[in-house]
C-alpha cells in the first residue's frame, strides 16, 4: 500500500499534464460508449483523473460513478478532484476481495492501470464481470510485459512540437520548470513499479496472459489493442 500513498500526491499533477496519458483517457472514454443513465464503476480510480474525464465528456448523459481504490489518500485526491459532483461516488475498497456490490449492478466498468498491481488480475476480473449487467462492458488498460517510460516521453515531446509557439513556451514553463521535481519522483516511482512488472511481481501481461484472464473471467468477445503510446493494451469485452 505505501508505494500508493506516496504516489497520490504526485499522480494526478503530473500524468494529468502528460500528452499520452491524455489520449489514453481519450481512449478510455470512448471505448466506453456511454449512454444517457448508464451508471459507470471505476474499479481502482486511483485520483480521479479518469472520473473527471468520463464525467466531463458525458455532461448530458445523467450518468452516475463510483470510484473505489483500496489508498485512502488516492481516495482523496480523487475527492477533491470530483468535489461538487454528486453523481460521483467514492469508496475504500481492495479489489483483491469481493466487492460489496450487488450482481448486474453496472453498465459500464473501467479499470484502468491497477490490474497489474493485484494478487490475481484473473479473480478480480471475474469480479467486475459479475457486478457488471449482462449487455454490460469493461474497459481495461494495462501495461505490456515490455512497458516502459522512454516511448511514453518521445510522444509527449512529440506532441509539445506540435503546439503552437505560445502554447510551447507556456507548456514548456508549466511542466519543464514548475513541475520538474513533481516529474523527476512520478518516473522514479514508475521505475520502481516497472522494475517490479519485469520481474514479474506485477502482472505486466502479454496478450496472451490478458485474454487468458479476460476467458478464465468469464468473457468472450475481447478486443485487444495497443494504447498509451504502445505500452498498454486497452481491452473492451462485453458482458
Ligand atoms: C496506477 S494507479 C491508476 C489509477 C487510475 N485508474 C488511472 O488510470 O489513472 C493504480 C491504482 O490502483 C490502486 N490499487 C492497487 N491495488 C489495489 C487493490 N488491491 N484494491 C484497490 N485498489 C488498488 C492504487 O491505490 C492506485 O490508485
Amino acid at each position: 500500500m505505501p508505494i500508493w500513498e506516496v504516489y497520490s500526491c504526485f499522480y494526478g499533477l503530473s500524468l494529468s499534464r502528460l500528452f499520452p496519458y491524455r489520449q489514453l483517457l481519450e481512449e478510455l472514454n470512448s471505448a466506453l460508449d456511454i449512454k444517457t443513465g448508464h451508471c459507470v464503476l471505476d474499479a481502482g480510480c486511483g485520483p480521479g483523473l479518469v472520473i473527471e474525464k468520463v464525467i466531463r465528456e458525458n455532461k448530458s448523459k445523467g450518468i452516475s460513478i463510483t470510484g473505489v481504490d483500496f489508498s485512502r489518500a488516492m481516495l482523496r485526491q480523487a475527492r477533491r478532484r470530483c468535489r461538487g459532483e454528486a453523481a460521483v461516488k467514492l469508496h475504500v475498497a481492495d479489489l483483491n476481495k469481493e466487492l460489496e456490490f450487488g450482481d448486474d449492478t453496472f453498465d459500464r466498468v473501467i479499470c484502468s492501470n491497477t490490474l497489474y498491481a493485484l494478487q490475481s488480475p484473473a479473480r478480480t476480473i471475474a469480479e467486475l464481470r459479475r457486478v457488471l449487467k449482462p449487455g454490460g462492458l469493461l474497459v481495461a488498460a494495462n501495461p505490456k510485459p515490455e512497458a516502459g517510460q522512454r516511448q511514453i516521453m518521445n510522444e509527449h515531446v512529440a506532441a509539445i512540437k506540435k503546439l503552437t509557439p505560445l502554447h510551447r513556451r507556456v507548456h514548456g514553463f508549466v511542466v519543464t520548470l514548475s513541475l520538474t521535481p513533481v516529474n523527476l519522483i512520478v518516473m522514479a516511482i514508475n521505475r520502481t513499479i516497472i522494475d517490479r512488472g519485469r520481474a514479474k511481481g506485477y502482472h505486466f501481461l502479454d496478450e496472451e496472459g490478458l485474454r487468458n484472464a479476460l476467458l478464465e473471467a468469464g468473457f468472450c468477445d475481447i478486443e485487444i489493442r495497443s494504447c498509451y503510446a504502445d505500452q498498454d493494451w486497452l481491452v473492451r469485452a462485453p458482458k
